[in-house]
């Protein structure tokens, strides 16, 4: 068996800021927001961040550096013939149910890429830029052909390992990211009435706020982490011994805290300025942007500037999907890299045809009164992820000890006691009551119980 390592301490940083940061921060956040009411969905998700998510990924990293396994294997070996390696197996599950909707998302910024690219999105009028983005994704025959394009990208570079694939590119491409987005959110905050729309996002209003707006703020928060998937555990697996965990953690979630403000900043002075509703759901971002940038100077160039970052972003996350599966599949032999990465891609694109499909001739094919695309958009986000997350932080003070979770935080880092303690207790009592607490607010069971 080979090992693979990241080249260097800030090339791992990229690659899991790169897993974290994507359609999450970019795409998801400012819908869920605009649907949760603005304000007071962001406060709760930075709550969540902060206090469930940090703590869960700094825990995640610890396991995967320690034992140095797969999303499987990482459980067995510290709970050795016990059943804990489920919780690699929901992890598995969880990304290739996700990478199967998020390949259509992806696949729609690829169709708009090609659009901005040949002119097909020069001088149309608010109205025309939603209408537009509905047309094309009712399109089958496109959506699916910029799905499949996408899958492959994917499959391309993690079929090349991860080293050579994934590190080179985030380095140049995560910084251009946030400069081109400090860029956008400038224009737009320059839009009339945009302060509106900075209300929206940052005065709470907490009538807003009920149960299932707190458990999607709850699953946002691991969503954005890339958490619960164990897709951090694995690539922390590959990482020295030197790297300081709790500092790259705290990097990551602070990077992506910003990307999803920079993003909301970008997008809702944008919705009040063109009377658009914040609530348009998962179309929205397409539908404001182009129009944010067809009133700059040079706006189409920006925007492909813009469209080509964001399909990195959602890129390197995909990439963090496959690898593990496939890691835990091949047990991380190089050897079977190849092959499995493509059958492994190929069958994910199939699975998500109907989630291509659920915008336009499946969109009356509804089961538990969602469509295909927001039934697997809704199991991921908000039942695996925030049960892999329990689940993990159940796992890790049950299994390890308290001085063996200090020694492997202390490697590369200089934590010192009380840090570890405020970390130790928040993921052993914190995360895991929180996430229980959520769950059955939205399950109506804490109103029955104390109503
Ligand atoms: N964090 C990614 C995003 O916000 O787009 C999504 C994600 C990637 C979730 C990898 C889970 C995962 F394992």
């Amino acid at each position: 068996m080979s090992q693979e390592q990241w080249k260097s301490k800030i090339g791992f940083i990229f690659a899991a800021a790169g897993s974290a940061i994507g359609l999450g921060a970019i795409w998801k956040f400012p819908y869920v927001a605009g649907t949760g009411g603005g304000g007071a969905f962001l406060l709760i998700f930075l709550l969540f961040t902060l206090f469930l998510g940090a703590p869960l990924l700094i825990g995640e990293f610890l396991i995967g550096r320690k034992t140095k396994g797969d999303a499987i294997t990482t459980y067995q070996r510290i709970a050795p013939n016990s059943s804990w390696g489920i919780v690699g197996i929901i992890g598995v599950v969880t990304c290739f149910i996700l990478l199967s909707f998020y390949s259509v998302v992806g696949g729609w910024i690829i169709i708009y890429l090609f659009e901005a690219l040949t002119g097909g999105l020069t001088g149309l009028s608010q109205d025309q830029y939603g209408m537009l983005f509905g047309e094309i994704i009712a399109n089958p025959l496109p959506t699916l052909l910029a799905q499949l394009t996408f899958v492959l990208l994917t499959i391309i570079v993690v079929a090349k390992g991860v080293q050579k694939g994934i590190e080179n590119a985030s380095k140049i491409m995560m910084p251009a990211l946030f400069i081109l987005f400090l860029l956008i959110v400038i224009r737009s905050l320059s839009l009339d009435g945009a302060s509106e729309g900075v209300k929206f996002l940052f005065v709470p209003d907490f009538t807003k706020l009920t149960s299932e707006t707190i458990l999607i703020a709850l699953g946002q928060a691991f969503f954005t982490l890339s958490l619960g998937a164990s897709a951090m555990v694995t690539y922390a697996s590959y990482l020295p011994k030197t790297q300081n965990l709790p500092r790259s953690a705290l990097s990551i979630v602070l990077m992506n805290i910003v990307i999803a403000i920079l993003a909301g900043l970008a997008i809702f002075p944008g919705v009040f300025s063109f009377g658009l509703e914040p609530n348009a759901g998962p179309v929205l971002i397409f539908a404001v942007l182009p129009a944010v940038f067809s009133q700059m100077g040079f706006g189409m160039l920006f925007f492909i500037a813009f469209l080509i970052l964001f399909l990195f972003a959602a890129l390197t996350s995909a990439f963090s999907m496959i690898e593990i599966i496939v890691a835990a599949m091949t047990k991380k032999d190089k050897s079977k890299r190849k092959k499995y990465t493509w059958t492994i891609g190929i069958l994910i694109f199939i699975v998500g045809i109907p989630s291509c499909l659920s915008y336009g001739v499946m969109s009356d094919v509804l089961v538990f009164d969602k469509t295909i695309f927001d039934l697997f958009d809704y199991a991921v986000s908000n039942v695996l992820m925030p049960l892999g997350a329990l689940l993990i932080s159940i796992f890790i003070p049950l299994k390890l000890s308290k001085s063996e979770l200090f020694e492997e935080i202390r490697l590369g880092s200089h934590s010192g006691k009380m840090f570890f303690n405020v970390w130790y207790y928040l993921l052993k009592y914190f995360t895991p009551v929180a996430i229980i607490i959520v769950f059955m607010d939205a399950l109506g069971l804490i109103d029955k119980i104390f109503g």
